[in-house]
């Protein structure tokens, strides 16, 4: 593998998580793949998870690692191509790029929606530039319309706690005091349809995501409604998609806050959320506190969905 921005770069997704629960049970039986190996995490955006669990899966698999936050003590890197670099940003990301790619054998990106024109965010344009001039195997740690190391790991968590072939999984809108990309629900509706659940994805009107996403999904704008029977309760705030009011908030109500209420009429649902999550605005802290809660489990299952994709990456591109 290459490259990973989605579900469609692991190919078959059964086998994908069988070799990730295969990775789980023996992390550290594949060090020899990446002996004098250096992975290189580059940040445009913060991270907790991302950062810890993927720098764990590199060293389980026996690499080196350099993290780079671009915004903290890095040139600040222009993007556009054509621009006069007569402003504060003294290094070009066309230059920028293939220097990275000298110093490591792999290279993870961050690079959120920035909600300034649609088209660049859904083009991934800093994305693509590492993939066309690092010359190195690249993957999403979360860019503007994907989180798939994210949705990889959930999906692992749902697979390791399902009682039955096919669950019903809810994702469900929630309030969020800001504008947060499309990024995990894109990637979660994507996963969960690939993975064969019946979804449901539940939202106030103007909420829809890019049908690219959602195809195989059911759109149910009654949250009590779709939450009936659920098995997985999946809650995320994201902000609009579609024009004219791409990148905001349009709904402030709380009652799309996940708590006991709805959650009283799924079939005992387990309750997700990727984190960092706002409590009683997502959800209340009762309900991320409770019995059915994986929170920390699927963050602990982002070591396994980063070290499945590196050792891939690792097996097919880095035996030189
Ligand atoms: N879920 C997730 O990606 O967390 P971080 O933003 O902390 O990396």
């Amino acid at each position: 593998m290459r490259y990973y921005t989605s579900v469609a770069d692991l190919g078959d997704l059964q086998a994908a998580i069988r070799e990730a629960l295969e990775v789980k049970a023996h992390r550290f039986d594949y060090q020899h793949l990446g002996k004098n190996k250096t992975l290189l995490m580059i940040f445009f955006n913060s991270s907790l998870r991302t950062r810890l669990s993927t720098q764990k899966a590199a060293m389980n698999l026996g690499m080196n690692t350099i993290v780079l936050d671009v915004n903290q003590g890095a040139w600040k890197l222009e993007t556009e191509r054509g621009v006069i670099m007569d402003g504060d940003k003294p290094e070009h990301l066309l230059e920028a790029v293939p220097v990275m790619g000298c110093y490591c054998d792999i290279i993870g990106v961050r690079s959120f929606a920035r909600f300034e024109n649609k088209r660049d965010d859904y083009e991934e344009k800093i994305l693509q530039q590492f993939i066309q001039h690092s010359g190195r195997p690249v993957f999403s740690m979360e860019v503007a319309t994907g989180h798939p190391l994210q949705a990889f790991a959930d999906i692992i968590t749902i697979e390791e706690h399902k009682t039955v072939a096919r669950p019903k999984v809810v994702m469900t809108w929630a309030p969020h005091p800001r504008c947060l990309p499309q990024a995990v629900p894109n990637s979660f509706a994507q996963f969960a349809v690939a993975a064969g659940y019946e979804v449901v994805i539940t939202q106030p009107k103007g909420y829809e995501l890019d049908e690219r996403f959602t195809e195989g999904a059911t759109i149910e704008y009654d949250q009590m409604k779709a939450f009936e029977g659920a098995d997985f309760v999946y809650a995320k705030n994201w902000s609009a998609y579609r024009d004219p009011y791409y990148g905001q908030n349009i709904c402030t109500d709380r009652s799309w806050t996940v708590s006991a209420r709805q959650m009283a009429v799924t079939n005992d649902a387990h309750f997700m959320h990727c984190l960092p999550v706002r409590r009683n605005m997502i959800v209340t802290d009762d309900v991320i506190e409770g019995p059915r809660s994986l929170v920390i489990p699927e963050a602990a299952n982002r070591e396994i969905s980063a070290e499945t994709v590196i050792k891939r990456m690792l097996e097919t591109e880095c035996q030189y």
